[in-house]
């Protein structure tokens, strides 16, 4: 076997396994132009355990950084903290070549498993242990972070905790610590990814944090299963996890949409002058340059979220209904926001975007601004006038 990839160590008996995926671009609707890793890692206890495994195409990768520290026949246990296939795809070809005694998930887990491989898995609840000899895993239930079946894994005798999703971000990289690289990248990652993954579970994050307090581990590494390790700065991506998952209105707005013949663009122009006169402070994001999930990246700390678009034969603009069916899915909430659009005859759009913004239960200022083939004077004054009672209302929630 070739030597070209190798185990990282990240602390004593523990070591990086995963692979990196410079290539990808689009991991599920979401833009990843940083690509990102699949992160496993093996635990050398006297038995050896490996958490997770990859995405398929990279079984070989993860095999030969195994085969740097340990013949992977020796491999006892499996543990799938998350079945979703970045981490699980290779998991069938893992068991054929490592033939561990067991291969464990929590119960969500194991009905996974068998729903996607045919696999038949060993079950753990709540605070179970595995015992590796000179070291032990405890299980911990995490539901919904990402998926129904995610766990953690806690290994106490190095302070070290697998948290497969949570606390990720798309990055590839050779740097396997988020301190060997620029924060302004790591915050830039981390704050999409909270965006685009986490931010429909945000009820489930605060009650999660709140237990993770009650179990006052003594954490010192935050083993992901995406991107960078945490080692550093614990409390720093502990407390941005605490104060996204609030949601609390700021006086920031994302203004967004799509134009046929800049008509809609004029519109959102005088939106946006609206709002700074108002106070608040506007993004500008056309979607004819920017991609849903920076869109998503924009309105995490934002207040505001106003939508223009032309009517294109009855209906909304495609980039605006593709933007917007990404955005509901992942449950932004107290929002204040407005629709502006312009059209020719018939003219539905603003009242179709109305009534998405009300199924995101976002707080309308009005009926939204209608504009006739090209914006005149009145309609782009009414475009200002939505921007200022947006922003009339970020002020007010923001006192
Ligand atoms: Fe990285 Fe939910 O998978």
């Amino acid at each position: 076997m070739a030597d070209a990839f190798k185990a990282v160590p990240i602390t004593d008996k523990v070591y990086w396994v995963g692979a990196i995926d410079w290539e990808i671009r689009d991991f599920h609707g979401y833009a990843t132009s940083r690509g990102t890793t699949y992160n496993a890692y093996l635990v050398m206890g006297e038995k050896v355990a490996l958490m997770d495994t990859v995405k398929g195409p990279f079984f070989g990768e993860m095999m030969e950084r195994i085969a740097s520290v340990v013949d992977p026949k020796k491999i006892e246990y499996i543990v799938s903290n998350h079945s979703e296939m970045d981490h699980s795809g290779s998991l069938p070809q893992a068991i054929a070549a490592m033939e561990p005694s067991k291969v464990l998930a929590s119960e969500m887990g194991g009905r996974a498993l068998k729903a996607h491989f045919g696999l038949d898995v060993t079950t753990v609840k709540e605070g179970e242990t595995l015992d590796l000899g000179d070291m032990t895993v405890e299980f911990h239930e995490t539901r919904m972070l990402h998926w129904p079946d995610s766990m953690w894994s806690w290994l106490p005798d190095r302070g070290v905790m697998f948290t497969n999703d949570a606390f990720g971000m798309h990055l590839a990289g050779q740097e396997r610590f988020t301190d060997e690289v620029d924060w302004s990248v790591i915050l830039e990652e981390e704050t999409k990814y909270f965006a685009n993954i986490l931010l429909p579970m945000s009820n489930l994050i605060q009650k999660l944090l709140v237990k993770v307090g009650q179990w006052n581990l003594p954490v010192k590494i935050l083993a992901t299963d995406h991107g960078p390790i945490w080692r550093q700065d614990l409390d720093k991506v502990i407390g941005l996890y605490d104060r996204w998952s609030r949601q609390e209105p700021t006086r920031k707005a994302v203004v967004t949409y799509d134009t046929m013949w800049k008509s809609t663009s004029q519109m959102a122009s005088a939106v946006a002058e609206g709002l700074a006169a108002g106070g608040a402070s506007p993004r500008v994001m056309p979607l004819a340059g920017s991609h849903r999930s920076d869109v998503m990246t924009e309105l995490l700390e934002a207040g505001g979220l106003l939508v223009g678009s032309p009517t294109l034969n009855n209906n909304m603009f495609p980039t605006v209904a593709d933007a917007l069916t990404y955005i509901k899915g992942l449950k932004p909430r107290n929002l204040v926001g407005g629709a502006f659009g312009s059209y020719g005859w018939s003219g539905e759009v603003v009242k179709q975007l109305n009534a998405v913004l009300d199924e995101m239960q976002v707080e309308r200022v009005s009926d939204g601004v209608r504009a006739m083939y090209v914006p005149d004077a009145a309609a782009l004054a009414a475009c200002r006038q939505l921007g200022q009672q947006v922003a009339q209302r970020l002020v007010e929630r923001t006192k």
